[in-house]
């Protein structure tokens, strides 16, 4: 993974149709829901946790880029405190006290065969550190209380761990 780049999703002019469907691929290739009713509940489930940060927040959208292929991404918004937001993941409002502290959130993935390499890591710092410019003052990430990503999250400094109704909100300060 030497020579994997990565680029802003705002920034990527040529060939954004391609790079958005890689996205899509490695968003379903690793989403732990599978199964859909119909074609519009595949469609909402995407807008939920994808589009709707590609489109609202392309500034703060990354990808790595390894020989052509997107091989993973991370999708940021700096306050999850956001009205939009709360009416596609009523869910959020839960953890909405802990967002003072930690008010940013993200969503990464990488393919499966890229993972492991420290694409993950490139790619979450390099949000991080934007985050930080911009004197946003934590982040913080929901995942399953089982999940064994969790471990990456330790790794990388998301030491505030809050488990409630079968999610781990876990936060980091920047
Ligand atoms: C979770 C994920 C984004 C991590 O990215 P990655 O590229 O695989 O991770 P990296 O190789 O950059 O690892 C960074 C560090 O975390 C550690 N790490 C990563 N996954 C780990 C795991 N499952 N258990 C323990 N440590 C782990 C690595 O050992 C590495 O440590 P180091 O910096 O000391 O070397 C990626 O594996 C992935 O997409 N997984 C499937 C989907 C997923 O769970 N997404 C998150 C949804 S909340």
């Amino acid at each position: 993974m030497s020579k994997a780049l990565i680029l802003n999703f705002s920034q990527v002019s040529h060939n954004q149709t391609e790079v958005e469907s890689q996205i899509r691929d490695i968003f379903f290739m690793t989403s732990s829901k599978k199964e859909f009713h119909s074609q519009k509940e595949k469609e909402e489930f995407e807008w939920k946790y994808l589009g709707f940060y590609l489109k609202n927040f392309p500034d703060f959208s990354w990808i790595c880029v390894d020989a052509n292929i997107v091989v993973g991404y991370i999708l940021g918004i700096p306050y999850s405190q956001n009205e939009d937001l709360y009416k596609i993941q009523p869910h959020l409002k839960q953890f909405e006290s802990y967002f003072v502290d930690y008010p940013a959130h993200l969503h990464i993935n990488c393919r499966p065969e890229a993972q492991g390499k420290g694409v993950g890591k490139q790619l979450i710092m390099t949000l991080l550190n934007q985050l930080s410019e911009q004197k946003i003052r934590g982040v913080h990430i929901m995942t399953g209380t089982t999940s064994l990503n969790r471990h990456f999250y330790l790794k990388m400094g998301f030491d505030r761990e809050i488990e409630h109704t079968g999610i781990l909100f876990m936060g980091a300060k920047l």
